[in-house]
């Protein structure tokens, strides 16, 4: 049947449903914030081979997301089945959370169709539905060694009983739990379960993908400020737009992050902690 002949509801729902199936839950109006999503290696790596392939702006924020140390080289080996948290700009808009069509993957030789690239490229952190509906193909459409596939990874920018948090989409290991994601990532299970649509009793399986509202430390910088965005995930540390304070959150400092450097707040004139963001730019990726 011709598209065009379709009644508008019917192709509405055609066209946006299968992109927002994978998305996390999200507040309806539209907002930016920092996430992290797992990556399973499916083959030996580098640090700057999965730094291109989430076309991650700087390696540093790579590394601050997974808590490495900074000096780490760029090609240092990565063995095959090691997961990284990436970290990714996240867009809600209607309710939904998917990275803002980014990042692009150019198919190569020997990719099997979306199912495969979702699967071992993505470690299924993306579905072939969400990746065919971002580029307006469908799942069984073949792809072609140079096709360019926009990845629409899941993510959210809600606040969790009042909190700032960073949504980290987990992929769950086969022997996890609710009740050991929970304990690793400082959340509670009645948590895990609303935020991820769970039911009393569900368990999960190996390679679900969990939403886990990591607690993130809390900027003391004035809420008129750009800086106020900032989100800092427990355990991690970002390097601000111009790669020169590094804020860190750990459980050392209160749900405060602390930085590299003081510099001068001009308004009050005093030597602040400052973790400083460039007007205009997205807060350091
Ligand atoms: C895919 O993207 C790359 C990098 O941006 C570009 O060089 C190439 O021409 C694109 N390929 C197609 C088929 O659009
Ligand atoms: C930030 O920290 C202050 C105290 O240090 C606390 O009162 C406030 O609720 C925190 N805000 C968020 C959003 O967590
Ligand atoms: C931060 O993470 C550590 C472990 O990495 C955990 O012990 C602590 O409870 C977490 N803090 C918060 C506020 O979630």
């Amino acid at each position: 049947m011709d598209r065009r002949s379709l009644p508008p509801l019917v192709f509405l729902i055609i066209s946006t449903f299968p992109l927002y199936a994978s998305a996390f839950k999200c507040g309806s109006s539209p907002v930016k914030c920092q996430a992290l999503i797992d990556h399973i290696t499916p083959e030996s790596t580098t640090f700057v081979e999965v730094q291109t392939l989430f076309a991650v702006r700087n390696l540093r924020t790579l590394l601050g997301a997974n808590n490495l140390p900074r000096s780490s080289p760029p090609d240092q080996k990565l063995p095959a089945k090691q997961t990284l948290k990436i970290p990714f700009p996240c867009l809600c808009h209607r309710g939904a959370g998917i990275s803002n069509k980014r990042p692009v993957y150019t198919v190569k030789e020997g990719d099997d169709g979306l199912k495969e690239i979702a699967e071992r490229v993505f470690s299924g952190a993306v579905t072939d539905g969400a990746i065919a509906a971002a580029n307006g193909i469908s799942v069984k459409d073949p792809v072609k060694v140079g096709q360019n596939l926009s990845i629409t990874l899941p993510c959210s920018c809600d606040d969790v009983e009042g909190m700032k948090v960073v949504h980290y989409g987990h992929l769950a290991e086969s022997w996890s739990s609710l009740e050991a994601i929970a304990d690793r990532y400082g959340v509670s299970v009645p948590i895990l379960m609303e935020v991820n649509g769970l039911k009393d009793g569900s368990s999960i399986r190996g390679g679900q993908l969990i939403d886990v509202p990591i607690r993130a430390c809390n900027s003391s910088i004035r809420s008129d400020s750009i800086d106020s965005q900032l989100l800092v995930a427990n355990g991690t540390y970002v390097f601000t737009a111009h790669n020169c304070v590094q804020c860190k959150c750990d459980s050392a400092n209160n749900g405060r992050y602390s930085a590299s450097r003081r510099e001068l707040d001009h308004r009050t004139g005093r030597l602040a902690l400052r973790c400083n963001v460039a007007k205009g730019t997205m807060p350091y990726y």
